[in-house]
């Protein structure tokens, strides 16, 4: 335990933490083990239950923020300790926060739960737990291979940055083709498999286990993006060995926060918070503690949203592909990996709370959004995901406008692609109608008139 912190006559109030005693962890930021059934690990839900909860300062229910850049100690010695990772934040020792910050921490422990992860680290954005990542994982001649559908920023990051910055290059490939995933894999030079569970745009939905496999056996560092899937997949569990989140989505569900994370096995985050080669620690993406605050108590209901957006999004896509439209969605029987999905997922939690609707032209695909927003009120047009309101974009000319022209075929991914991230406000019966009030009108022949008038 950390030393008795008196100073002029004041006791430092130490917090308490609910089974404290448990909380053996000789590494940093490993998640409380929670002695429950095995059955009950696989539930995200019953691991966040179980992990550790820090009660606040003065026993509030919910932890204090610890809104501090730098922290005391009473003898100059116990500084040279913290500084050779003697004394650290399991022992309830911190530096500064740029380091370690224990409201950050906490949170870290509790999306280590939601993972199912020896550890977390919290970042300020999902693109800084993605380059911090791969620029831990990979050196100067490395080589990443990587799916062809992935969110536009990680895109460009890996085939236009890296290799300039960094000469690290990375091979785009359909990552459903399993044998090409393995061609393209150089032994001694990949590093790195890199591919979004279920991919941004194109909804195409990851064969974790197998891809985890091809890249052991070849010695090669998983690493999945869990953003559009949070508690629906869990890749650890399928073999991956590092998650990343853009936090900025469902697991903040409420659009006004920028955030990441990075889950993985203890030695490897750990490695990431190193004062000599940790990429957290040196490139600094820190989260501020009062932002991991009031993430952490968005996490619990994090379950419960995610039940409703995935619900609502199987409604909607079952309800427009029976009025004829070309609706891309994994609960639907005709996506390609409906059947992976089912296999792989943890299904109380449904199909995912993104669907695409495929309009063929970005004529047409603006016609849509231009309706459902301002005709029909439905959603906003509005790039992003995981928001209580439907958000929809046209990727091609929004979030994948990265890829260029011949990569957007090769990803899959249509000039008319619309990507709704379906909300949960209102009943599903009055968002229905809006959503098929514009649906009808899109088919109606004074469409464009209407249209073209603003
Ligand atoms: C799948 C995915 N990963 C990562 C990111 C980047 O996250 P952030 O915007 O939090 O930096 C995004 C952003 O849209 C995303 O869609």
């Amino acid at each position: 335990m950390a030393e008795v912190r008196t100073i002029r006559g004041f006791v430092y109030p130490k917090k308490r933490t609910a089974g404290a005693d448990e909380f053996d962890d000789d590494e940093v930021i490993k998640a409380k083990k929670s002695g429950l059934p095995t059955a009950w690990d696989n539930s995200p839900d019953a691991a966040l239950a179980s992990a550790r909860h820090e009660f606040g300062e003065h026993g509030g229910v919910n932890m204090s923020i610890e809104a501090s850049a730098t922290f005391t100690v009473m003898e100059p010695e116990t500084m040279r300790r913290m500084f050779t990772g003697e004394l650290g934040p399991d022992r309830d020792f911190f530096i500064y926060s740029r380091h370690f910050n224990p409201t950050v921490l906490s949170l870290g422990r509790q999306m280590a739960a939601l993972e199912g992860t020896e550890a977390a680290y919290c970042t300020s954005s999902g693109m800084s737990a993605i380059s911090c990542s791969l620029l831990q994982l990979c050196s100067s001649g490395d080589h990443v291979v990587a799916a062809t559908s992935l969110y536009g920023g990680t895109h460009a990051l890996l085939g236009e940055f890296l290799p300039r910055a960094c000469n690290i290059t990375t091979t785009f490939v359909n990552i459903t083709d399993h044998e090409a995933v393995n061609n393209a894999i150089v032994e001694g030079k990949t590093k790195v498999l890199y591919f979004e569970s279920v991919a941004n745009p194109t909804l195409t939905v990851a064969n974790i286990p197998e891809l985890s496999r091809i890249a052991h056996d070849k010695g090669v560092t998983v690493v999945v993006d869990n953003t559009f899937a949070p508690m629906v997949l869990s890749p650890i569990r399928l073999g991956a060995d590092l998650v990343i989140h853009s936090v900025s989505k469902f697991i903040s569900g409420a659009a006004d926060i920028i955030a990441g994370a990075v889950c993985g096995h203890a030695s490897l985050v750990n490695a990431m918070m190193g004062l000599h080669q940790g990429t957290l620690m040196l490139l600094g993406p820190t989260m501020n503690p009062k932002v991991a605050f009031e993430l952490s108590e968005r996490l619990p209901h994090l379950g419960l949203r995610m039940k409703e957006h995935c619900s609502r999004a199987m409604a909607y896509a079952t309800r427009m592909k029976k009025m004829g439209f070309k609706v891309i969605y994994p609960g639907l029987e005709d996506h390609p990996q409906h059947e992976l999905m089912k296999s792989i997922g943890n299904m109380e939690y449904g199909y995912g709370g993104l669907l695409c609707i495929d309009m063929e032209t970005e004529e047409r695909a603006n016609k849509l959004m231009y309706l459902l927003q301002n005709y029909s009120q439905f959603g906003f047009m509005a790039v992003s995901l995981g928001y209580y309101e439907t958000l929809m974009s046209c990727s091609g000319s929004s979030t994948s406008s990265e890829l260029s022209d011949e990569e957007k075929v090769l990803a899959g991914i249509s000039p008319g692609l619309v990507r709704m991230s379906v909300g949960y406000i209102g009943t599903l019966e009055q968002k229905w109608s809006q959503l098929e009030k514009a649906l009808i009108r899109m088919q109606d022949k004074d469409c464009d008139n209407l249209f073209n008038k603003n």
